[in-house]
C-alpha cells in the first residue's frame, strides 16, 4: 500500500526532473548560441548596426565602434545619420541614397555605396547592405545595416583597369603582329597588326590552335611547346627567330618573331612579337638584283664597245678584199663572212638596249585598257581551247602617267612566259588594283612554277632555261618597270604556277 502511494509522488519527481534537465539543456544551447551570435557580431570586421524603422541605432558592434571612435553608449539611441555622418537628417541626396527607406519599402535586401569623409582618414568608399527583418506576420521592425570599407578594393580595381588599358592601347597600336597562345597552343591573345598581317579577325581566330598560323613545313609544332613545358629549358626564349608564317590568303611570308612566355596561377602563356619581313627582303632582293643588272650591263657595254671597232675594220677591209677579187669561191666565203659580220653588228647593237636608259613617252593612261589591247593580242595568238585569258580588272582605277607601248611589251613578254610555262594548256588571269600611291597589277599562269632559287635570277639578262630562250624578255621588262619607277617582282611555288606582280606609280 505505502508503495503504491510513493510512487507517483517519486515518478511526478522524475518528471519535472527531467523537465528541469530538458530546459537547462535548451538554456544552454541559447547560451551557446548568444555567444556564438556574440563572437560573430564583435568578431567581425564589417560595422554592423542594428536599427529601428525610424532610424534608432539599437545596437552596434566592436568593428563600427573602432572604427568611428566612440563607446556603445554615444551610438545607442541616437539615429543612424547622426552617428555616421553627424547629420541631422537621414541619408536622401543623390549621391548618397538611403537603404534604409528602400529596404522598408521593399522588404528586401539594399546595398549602396556612400563615400565617407571623416577629415582624419581621407575619402573612404563603403559599401553599405540593409537587410530588413521580416517578423512574423510580416511586419518589419528592425533592420541590420553591416558596411564594408571597399576603398583600397576600389582603388586596385581602378588601378588594374587602367593599366590594363595602357597595355591594351600599346598592344592595338603596335605595328608588329602580338599574339599568345595557352598551354594546348590555342590563341588567347591577337592584336590589330596581327589581324592586318595574318588576315583573320579576332573572332575568327581567338580559341583556334596556333597551326593555322603555321605552314605546314614545319610539321607538328606542338612539339616546341611540349618540350619547353617537359623540359622547362626556353630554347628559343629571348632570341629572334627567322621563320616562315602562313596568312589567311594561303600565302607563306617570311617573319622575325621573338618568344616569351609568362607562367600564372592558370598555367603558361606563350607571347610572340611578330614583324612581317616581306616587303623588307623583297626590297634587299631588288636591291641586290639591280645591282646585279648594273655590273652586268656594265660588262654588257664594255663587251660591245670593245667588239664595235674590230667588227667595223673587219667588215670594211672584207668588203675591200671582195671587190679586187676573181676567184668566186673566194667571193663566196667573203659574202659569208661579211653575213656573219652584220648579224654580229646588230646583236651588239641589241646589247646596246641594256646599257642606256629607257627613253619613256609618257601620257596619262588606264591600264585597264592596256590589257585589254594585250590580251586581244594573245588570244588571236594561242589557241582558246588551250589556254584561256581571266580579266579581273578593278573598276576604280585612276589613270597613271605611263608610256602605254612600253607597257604592252611587258605585260607580252610575261603572259608569253606563262604560256610557255603552260605546256599541257592552262589558264592566265590578269588582275588590276588600286593602291594609295598607284596601281597594282598581278599576271597569274597555272603553270610549272618557278623554284626558289631561280626566283633570285630570273630577271638577269640571258638567264634562260628554255632551249631556244635568249633569257632577255624578264630583264627587259624589269628594265621597262625600273625606268616607271615602278617595282615588278614573281611570287611561285613551283607545281603552283607564278604570279608576276608590278606597281606602278600614279606620279
Ligand atoms: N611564268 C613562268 N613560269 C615558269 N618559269 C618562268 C616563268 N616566267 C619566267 N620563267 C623562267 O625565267 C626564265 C627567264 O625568262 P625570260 O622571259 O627572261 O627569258 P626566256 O623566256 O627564257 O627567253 P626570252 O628572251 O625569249 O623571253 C625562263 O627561261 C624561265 O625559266
Ligand atoms: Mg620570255
Amino acid at each position: 500500500m505505502k508503495k503504491q502511494k510513493e510512487k507517483p509522488v517519486t515518478l511526478e519527481i522524475d518528471r519535472l526532473q527531467k523537465i528541469v534537465a530538458e530546459q537547462e539543456e535548451v538554456i544552454e544551447k541559447l547560451r551557446v548560441d548568444n555567444l556564438f551570435l556574440e563572437t560573430l557580431f564583435d568578431g567581425i570586421d564589417e560595422e554592423i548596426m542594428v536599427l529601428d524603422a525610424d532610424y534608432r541605432v539599437l545596437n552596434v558592434n566592436r568593428s563600427f565602434l573602432e572604427r568611428h571612435g566612440i563607446d556603445k553608449d554615444e551610438a545607442i539611441g541616437k539615429k543612424c545619420y547622426e552617428v555616421t555622418y553627424h547629420a541631422e537628417k537621414p541619408c536622401d541626396q543623390e549621391n548618397r541614397l538611403c537603404p534604409l527607406k528602400k529596404a522598408a519599402e521593399t522588404g528586401k535586401r539594399v546595398e549602396v555605396t556612400h563615400r565617407r569623409d571623416d577629415g582624419k582618414s581621407g575619402a573612404k568608399e563603403m559599401i553599405r547592405i540593409m537587410y530588413p527583418l521580416v517578423m512574423g506576420g510580416g511586419e518589419i521592425k528592425y533592420f541590420i545595416e553591416i558596411s564594408r570599407d571597399v576603398t583600397e578594393y576600389r582603388r586596385l580595381i581602378r588601378k588594374l583597369q587602367a593599366s590594363e588599358k595602357k597595355f591594351r592601347t600599346i598592344l592595338d597600336t603596335a605595328t608588329d603582329a602580338i599574339l599568345s597562345i595557352d598551354e594546348n597552343q590555342k590563341i588567347v591573345l591577337f592584336n590589330n597588326a596581327a589581324q592586318r598581317i595574318f588576315g583573320y579577325t579576332r573572332k575568327e581566330i581567338l580559341g583556334k590552335d596556333l597551326n593555322v598560323l603555321v605552314p605546314p613545313q614545319y610539321g607538328d609544332h606542338r612539339r616546341f611547346v611540349k618540350h619547353f613545358l617537359e623540359k622547362k629549358i626556353p630554347r628559343a626564349m629571348g632570341k629572334t627567330l627567322s621563320l616562315t608564317a602562313l596568312r589567311k590568303n594561303g600565302e607563306e611570308f617570311p617573319i622575325e618573331l621573338g618568344l616569351s612566355y609568362l607562367k600564372m596561377d592558370q598555367g603558361i602563356t606563350f607571347t610572340a612579337i611578330i614583324r612581317d619581313v616581306s616587303e623588307q627582303k623583297r626590297l634587299e632582293e631588288n636591291l641586290l638584283r639591280s645591282e646585279r643588272l648594273a655590273a652586268v650591263g656594265q660588262a654588257v657595254a664594255h663587251v660591245a664597245h670593245e667588239i664595235k671597232n674590230p667588227l667595223m675594220i673587219i667588215g670594211g677591209f672584207s668588203h675591200q678584199i671582195r671587190n679586187n677579187l676573181d676567184d668566186q669561191k673566194a667571193v663566196q666565203k667573203l659574202d659569208m663572212i661579211y653575213d656573219e659580220i652584220s648579224r654580229l653588228e646588230k646583236l651588239v647593237a641589241n646589247l646596246g638596249d641594256f646599257t642606256k636608259e629607257y627613253r619613256l613617252v609618257k601620257r596619262a593612261t588606264d591600264i585597264n585598257s592596256v590589257i585589254r589591247d594585250v590580251l586581244k593580242i594573245m588570244a588571236e595568238i594561242y589557241q582558246p581551247e588551250k589556254y584561256s585569258f581571266i580579266e579581273e580588272l578593278s573598276s576604280n582605277l585612276v589613270e597613271i602617267p605611263c608610256d602605254p607601248d612600253k607597257l604592252k611589251q611587258v605585260f607580252m613578254n610575261i603572259i608569253a612566259n606563262g604560256i610557255e610555262a603552260m605546256e599541257g594548256g592552262g589558264s592566265i588571269t590578269i588582275s588590276t588594283a588600286s593602291l594609295p600611291g598607284g596601281v597594282e597589277i598581278r599576271i597569274a599562269d597555272s603553270g610549272i612554277g618557278i623554284e626558289k632559287d631561280k626566283l633570285l635570277h630570273i630577271f638577269e639578262p640571258f638567264y634562260t632555261t628554255r632551249e631556244k630562250g635568249s633569257g632577255l624578255g624578264l630583264a627587259i621588262s624589269y628594265k621597262i618597270v625600273e625606268a616607271h619607277k615602278g617595282d615588278i617582282w614573281a611570287q611561285s611555288n613551283p607545281g603552283e604556277g607564278a604570279t608576276f606582280v608590278i606597281r606602278l606609280p600614279n606620279e
